[in-house]
């Protein structure tokens, strides 16, 4: 099933641009109907528009009533005809007027492995916190700021001397890669919900390496 997508960004865009990219090569099985932003200057718009993608800005500030503005939105969305929303770098918090009319279908990606770190400067706050694995976090949207369901999560070592550049960039690389994964399995209806967990029907429950960092070194790695 193809879904059709909008995706809402508000600054570089690069998550937008990966999604496009997956869609574009065929991976991603979904119609990017529309791109909107809050920044009128957001290059994720310029991305959108070099990708021949619908675009709208809504500026928030035009918007004294929040409310006012999330209608706006849903209403923008529903004239594209979307069913399912991206959030992207999309940095405003949605009322209930829009996550009501698309309940649960919207995600988000944030770059922390949360619970940990939410809110903003999550790559700050990791690297400044001296955590030794970071991460990336795909998740449905509540109205609680970086909370619903969590659909997939990367982790990232990070090293002393990181900064929230060098970490970010780390964390970033994997966001482009989770992200897309994520709208393809909801793509593919794979994606089921019971309270707090995700099931991805179909993926696989390898253990994987049990990941630390440092490595652990020979007895303890045994
Ligand atoms: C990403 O780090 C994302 O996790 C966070 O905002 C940033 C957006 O980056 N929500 P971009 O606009 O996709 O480049």
């Amino acid at each position: 099933m193809t879904i059709a997508l909008g995706v809402l960004v508000s600054g570089s865009g690069s998550n937008l641009q990966a999604i496009i990219d997956r869609v574009r090569e065929g991976s991603l099985d979904a119609d990017i109907r529309i791109v909107i932003t809050n920044m009128p200057g957001a290059q994720g718009l310029e991305r959108a528009r070099h990708a021949g993608i619908p675009t709208a800005c809504v500026r928030h500030a035009d918007f004294p009533v929040r409310e006012d503005f999330d209608r706006e939105l849903v209403r923008l969305l529903r004239a594209a005809e979307v069913e399912f929303v991206a959030l992207a770098g999309f940095m405003r918090i949605l009322t209930t007027e829009f996550l009501t009319p698309f309940a649960g279908r919207v995600v988000n990606i944030h770059p922390s492995l949360l619970p940990a770190c939410p809110g903003l400067n999550a790559q700050r706050q990791q690297a400044g916190h001296g955590v030794r694995l970071a991460g990336c976090t795909v998740h449905f949207v509540d109205e609680q700021m970086d909370h619903g369901p969590i659909i997939i999560q990367a982790a990232v070592p990070a090293f002393a001397g990181d900064d929230e550049n060098t970490l970010g960039a780390r964390i970033l690389a994997m966001e482009h890669r989770i992200y897309p994964q994520a709208l393809h399995w909801i793509a593919q209806d794979r994606v089921r919900v019971r309270d707090r967990q995700v099931e991805v029907v179909g993926a696989a429950r390898s253990m994987g390496a049990m990941w630390t960092n440092p490595p652990l070194e020979t007895p303890f790695d045994a």
